[in-house]
């Protein structure tokens, strides 16, 4: 029996713009997949709740299970307290995860590059940043290709996860993006100005000017809006957050429902407007 884990993550910024090739800034979460796995004649997957495992799940695990050099079958069973199709990486952190399990001690980017598989299945084409900010853990500024490029950041920060109440899949986002990009003039110019705000964000999160920091965060809320991946559901969790004294508030992830997450001034006052918001409050970074 070997054992993998991985935490969850969050897009502090750059969510969207990133999949264009602009960068995104992003952490990984203190809740985790854990996958206990033994070999056996067949891929058999046991998922949390007792959720049917979707065949192209199964056969991208299989074809990641080569990659790893893993020999033969095996039965993994999953447990997370990442919350579902909130955007908050529970199926790159059941990558890399499971990649862990298959190859004990394989390095951050390999367990990512491995992660792709059981990515690409569920998103279609994703940019790579969810199973980076998993496997790398710590906060992450990112750019796709081929290698990626995945810089550590430093510093750290307390923010409040609040949900929106709507799960949803990053298809139901990203796919209608890409068709209104094609027509839509003032797609463009939104998913820069996030890239920006992306590397902005990084230079004040190691920098610790957190009020400017909340303001970027308020600030590519409103591109993400106006890039129309947003939902009244989180515009409602958006401003319960703000309300509350936050420094800044967005949607993270895909959007479309999912989370928000809000940054704080500090502990106290994360675990106050958790408590306020039915959020959790965490602290991203060292
Ligand atoms: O799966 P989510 O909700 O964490 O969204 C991932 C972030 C996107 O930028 C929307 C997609 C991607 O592949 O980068």
């Amino acid at each position: 029996m070997t054992q993998g884990r991985a935490p969850g993550k969050v897009i502090l910024l750059g969510e969207h713009s990133v999949v264009y090739g602009h960068p995104a800034l992003a952490a990984s979460i203190p809740r985790y997949v854990t996958v206990d796995l033994a070999p056996a004649a067949e891929v058999r997957i046991e998922l949390p709740g007792g959720i049917q495992t979707p065949f192209p799940l199964l056969e991208a695990a299989a074809a990641m299970a080569r990659d790893a050099g893993f020999a033969g079958g095996f039965h993994a069973v999953l447990r997370s307290d990442i919350p579902l199709g909130s955007g908050l990486g529970s199926s790159a952190a059941l990558g890399v995860a499971l990649a862990r399990a298959l190859k004990a001690g394989c390095a951050p980017a390999e367990a990512a590059s491995l992660a792709m598989r059981v990515e690409q299945v569920l998103h279609g084409a994703p940019s790579g940043v969810d199973p980076a900010a998993c496997a790398h853990e710590g906060v992450i500024f990112y750019t796709r290709g081929n290698p990626p490029a995945v810089e550590r950041v430093r510093g750290s920060a307390f923010l409040v996860v609040a949900l929106s109440g709507i799960a949803r899949g990053t298809h139901s986002t990203v796919l209608p993006l890409a068709e209104r990009r094609k027509s839509d003039p003032r797609m463009d110019p939104l998913l820069a100005r996030l890239g920006e705000l992306a590397r902005e964000g990084r230079d004040l999160f190691e920098r610790g000017d957190l009020v400017r920091l909340g303001a970027s965060f308020d600030a590519a809320h409103a591109a993400l809006r106006e890039l129309g991946v947003s939902c009244a559901e989180l515009e409602q969790t958006v401003s319960a957050l703000r309300a509350g004294g936050a420094l800044g508030a967005k949607l993270t992830g895909a959007g479309g429902g999912g989370a928000a997450i809000a940054l704080a001034r500090g502990e106290q006052h994360a675990r106050e407007l958790a408590a306020q918001t039915g959020g959790f409050a965490i602290k991203v970074g060292g």
